[in-house]
């Protein structure tokens, strides 16, 4: 099992995950507002990356149940129901809906990765799920960190290099890239309170001047859920214990 981190979207093109196993990783917010939108009972979530695409593709979709949601530049978009904030995909909002999702890094992530075998959706708030499901299926792994417009982010490294960690404790033979080698070491450096990390962060900062403060200590909680969203026919929907898809 190798694992390899990609930094930013720029890293490789779409062929590249042909046939590999890939986690995509936006911890500020779009991977924790997703794994809450499943965890909240959302029928399914469709992420795509444009907001024209969007608007065209919610539009006379499954009859009424379906939402937008997303944001551009951190703030909710023009004509949607929801923004990108976790808060907002509660059970009573998004139970048996399905969510359109654009947001200007995480979902471009997901539709860029789409060509993967196995394509998961990670955070803090499910590393201990995903590192156990990866180890069972003994893949090399592709992390895909979502960063910031094409560059690199603090947030989505330390992440990954968490999940390195996890994964190298529960395996021995587990064998690094030098992108591995690098977030490992930067979750050595400023993986000791995470909360704070995000906060210094420059998407943190941004968060925190727009009011989405508690959104930054939501998505800072580490193994609250063992949900892991899964990538399927364009859709995104929870992975069950076992591996199939609910
Ligand atoms: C993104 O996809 O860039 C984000 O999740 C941004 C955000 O809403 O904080």
């Amino acid at each position: 099992m190798k694992l390899n981190v990609l930094f930013s979207l720029v890293s490789a093109d779409e062929l590249y995950f042909t046939d590999r196993t890939t986690v995509v990783i936006d911890v500020l917010r779009a991977s924790s507002s997703i794994i809450t939108a499943l965890s909240n009972g959302a029928n399914e979530i469709i992420p795509v990356a444009t907001i024209e695409f969007a608007v065209k593709v919610s539009g006379g979709m499954f009859g009424g149940k379906t939402l937008l949601g997303g944001e551009r530049n951190t703030k909710m978009i023009d004509g949607f129901a929801l923004g990108n904030s976790p808060f907002e995909y509660s059970q009573k909002i998004v139970e048996n809906k399905f969510i359109v999702f654009f947001s200007t890094n995480g979902s471009k992530a997901i539709v860029k990765a789409k060509f993967s075998k196995n394509l998961f959706i990670g955070s803090f708030n499910n590393l201990s799920a995903i590192t156990k499901h990866l180890i069972k299926l003994n893949e090399n792994v592709e992390i895909l960190c979502a960063g910031n417009n094409n560059l690199f982010s603090l947030e989505d490294s330390v992440c990954s290099g968490m999940l390195i960690d996890e994964i190298v404790k529960m395996n021995s033979k587990v064998e690094l890239s030098d992108s591995s080698l690098a977030a490992l070491a930067m979750y050595e450096k400023f993986g000791s309170n995470i909360y704070e990390m995000l906060k210094n962060t420059e998407h943190g900062k941004k968060l925190i001047q727009n009011g989405f403060e508690s959104d930054i200590e939501y998505c800072s909680r580490c193994n609250t859920t063992n949900n892991i969203p899964y990538f399927k026919s364009n859709v995104l929907k929870l992975l069950i214990p076992g591996g199939s898809v609910y």
